[in-house]
């Protein structure tokens, strides 16, 4: 894996040049997206670039990681609504070529077909992922087997509560969500996770120099050939 450290600025301008050299060489790339406050500043960098005439999305097809369950896209703390919201309608990707695990229809086989259509698509070239404080990586939490693929999950209470401050209160904050499996974003060419302060010290610390374990799921990310994580120095101060 290769680490990265710099100020949060400082890694939204370096992730951001990631996608430019990816989408000049393949302009029809295949992107893994991700939701959550940490890509904000990455996702606000590929607006300015877009806007600039840098980098266009125009044949883009994009697979986001998760959803929640019983949200549709039109509720404002779903994933679809962020991305919306936050990228998609702000650059000139072809909405109808992007992609968010349904949080509607759960069935085994609307998940197995995820998959699927991300393999059929040429599979993910970036995988961008945050971390979660108990080192989940899309939902999949402690204990999601390496091997899983698209499926549904119960959200755990640590997860409940950190993003509880998106919603007026805790009893708001769905249940279960839609998760890509470990095995689907092991999948993806290369992978960019970020993190970005204190509070994420201590997981990234046992992401990189921790065993390997379902217990963090972060850590399977040691077994992947092209792994990029960006830290800024308060996330990075445990290494
Ligand atoms: P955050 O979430 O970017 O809001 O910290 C990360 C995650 O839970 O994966």
């Amino acid at each position: 894996m290769k680490v990265i450290i710099d100020t949060p600025e400082q890694v939204a301008v370096l992730a951001a040049q990631r996608y430019v050299r990816l989408l000049s060489q393949k302009p029809d790339a295949v992107l893994g997206l991700a939701t959550g406050s940490t890509p904000l500043g990455l996702y606000a960098q590929l607006v300015r670039l877009n806007q600039a005439g840098a980098i266009s999305f125009r044949q883009v097809t994009s697979y986001n990681l998760d959803e929640y369950v019983g949200l549709d896209g039109t509720h404002d703390q779903s994933y679809r609504y962020f991305m919306n919201h936050n990228l998609f309608d702000l650059v000139d990707i072809d909405k109808a070529r992007t992609f968010v695990p349904s949080g509607l229809d759960t069935s085994q086989e609307t998940a197995a077909a995820y998959d699927k259509a991300i393999q059929a698509a040429g599979g993910i070239d970036i995988q961008l992922l945050g971390i979660g404080n108990n080192g989940h990586i899309g939902f999949n939490e402690p204990n999601t087997p390496f091997g899983s693929t698209t499926h549904m999950v119960e959200l755990t209470a640590s997860t409940r509560e950190a993003n509880c401050r998106f919603f007026h209160s805790l009893d708001e904050v769905p249940t279960h969500a839609v998760t890509m499996g470990i095995k689907t974003v092991m999948q993806a060419k290369s992978i960019i996770l970020i993190a970005l302060g204190q509070a994420k010290a201590e997981i990234v610390k046992k992401t990189i120099q921790g065993p390997v374990t379902e217990l963090v799921p972060a850590s399977v990310l040691q077994l992947h050939p092209d792994v990029e994580i960006y830290l800024d120095p308060a996330a990075a101060s445990l290494l």
